[in-house]
């Protein structure tokens, strides 16, 4: 593919803003769709594109299609990207890639169908002292990891969920698909995948606002033999806090912290330091809260690369599903604990 490539996107909230400048700049956005006509229009106009109110009208129009960027809430990615594979195109599907580690299956079995790739979008794992940290476990740095913290301290208050998807169990899902799943495949990617887990979930701050958990405290027990510890919550007093994991390895410690995981903030690993690292970038600000770093250009860069290069996913559709089941595992093992509590 050596032409550029077309775009749509489905979905045109907030982040599909996003998707839409960094398509802009790598391709051509043809088509949009909303099921609230006027968020397909104004984004449609904005960028000269073909605004639809239904899926299926966009996909039976629109045959000069490459990729289709799914921008809908959680629990419509799975319907949304199947479709869109069905009807001939590669998917970029918005974080997380479904609710349900079923529903991550039937989107695998539709992609390889297909033949047609599908792109998971966590973009924290382009963050710089991320990268740097990955790399330097992979290369034996720390040689082998004992243990890990990860520390999720959001706010999200009721303004946010209001008359919104989010909070709901059908479209959203739970706290750790919707705020900290990136932090989530940050854990699998970094340190590996997890054998068990013990969790407890409550509700403390946000009772009749949202139809599931606004913290959780989760031990972990990864395949490397690797023990962990996740505390999260979105009940940060008034703002955003911290997103952090600490590894203790034989041979040193590190802390990368800041609020989305975006700053180094300790380090003592025997003959190795950590220096230069690049600027990060800022957070999302969406008005009300803010979200992880806004590395979206390099999803879109890692995506032209695969399409037009033969580049590899930075994070493909079993990476995907793999945080789904990782978090899938944390909300069985709660429901189990709050049954005997
Ligand atoms: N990667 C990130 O950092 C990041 C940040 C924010 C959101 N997200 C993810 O992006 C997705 C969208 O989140 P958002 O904050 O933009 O939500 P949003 O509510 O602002 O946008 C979602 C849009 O989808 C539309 N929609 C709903 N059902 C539809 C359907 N059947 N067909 C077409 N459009 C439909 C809604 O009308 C809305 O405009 C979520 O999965 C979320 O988890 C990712």
């Amino acid at each position: 593919m050596s032409k550029k490539i077309n775009f749509a996107i489905i979905g045109c909230g907030r982040i599909a803003q996003r998707h839409a400048e960094q398509i802009n700049k790598f391709g051509f956005l043809k088509a949009v769709c909303d099921i609230e006509v006027n968020k397909a229009q104004d984004l449609g106009q904005k960028y000269n594109a073909t605004a639809y109110q239904s899926i299926e009208e966009l996909l039976l129009k629109e045959k000069n299609i490459d990729v289709v960027s799914i921008c809908t809430p959680n629990g419509l990615h799975a319907e949304h990207t199947i479709k869109a594979l069905n009807a001939g195109n590669h998917v970029l599907c918005e974080k997380p890639m479904a609710i349900k580690v079923y529903d991550c299956g039937e989107m695998i079995k539709a992609a390889e169908r297909n033949n047609k790739r599908l792109f998971i979008v966590k973009q924290n794992r382009f963050n710089p002292p991320v990268v740097a940290v990955k790399e330097a476990i992979d290369k034996g740095v720390f040689g082998t990891i004992y243990s890990i913290q990860l520390s999720c301290f959001w706010n999200r208050n009721f303004d946010y969920y209001k008359n919104s998807w989010k909070g709901t169990k059908e479209l959203d899902g739970g706290t750790l698909f919707t705020q900290f799943s990136h932090f989530i495949d940050l854990i699998y990617w970094m340190i590996g995948d997890i054998k068990n887990v013990y969790s407890f979930k409550d509700n403390f701050g946000h009772k009749n606002i949202i139809e599931f958990e606004d913290t959780g405290v989760i031990a972990l027990k990864f395949y490397s033999g690797a023990l962990g510890t996740i505390n999260y919550t979105v009940n940060s007093y008034g703002k955003n806090m911290e997103g952090s994991l600490t590894i203790f390895g034989e041979k040193g410690t590190v802390k990368i912290g800041g609020q989305y995981l975006n700053e180094l903030e300790y380090q003592n690993i025997e003959n190795f330091k950590f220096s230069d690292l690049p600027e990060g970038n800022p957070a999302y600000n969406y008005g009300q809260y803010q979200g992880s770093m806004s590395n979206h250009y390099l999803v879109y860069e890692n995506l032209i690369d695969v399409l037009t290069n033969g580049g590899t996913i930075s994070t493909n559709s079993y990476e995907g599903l793999k945080t789904v089941e990782i978090i899938d595992k944390i909300y069985t093992s709660a429901q189990k604990s709050n049954l005997l509590s």
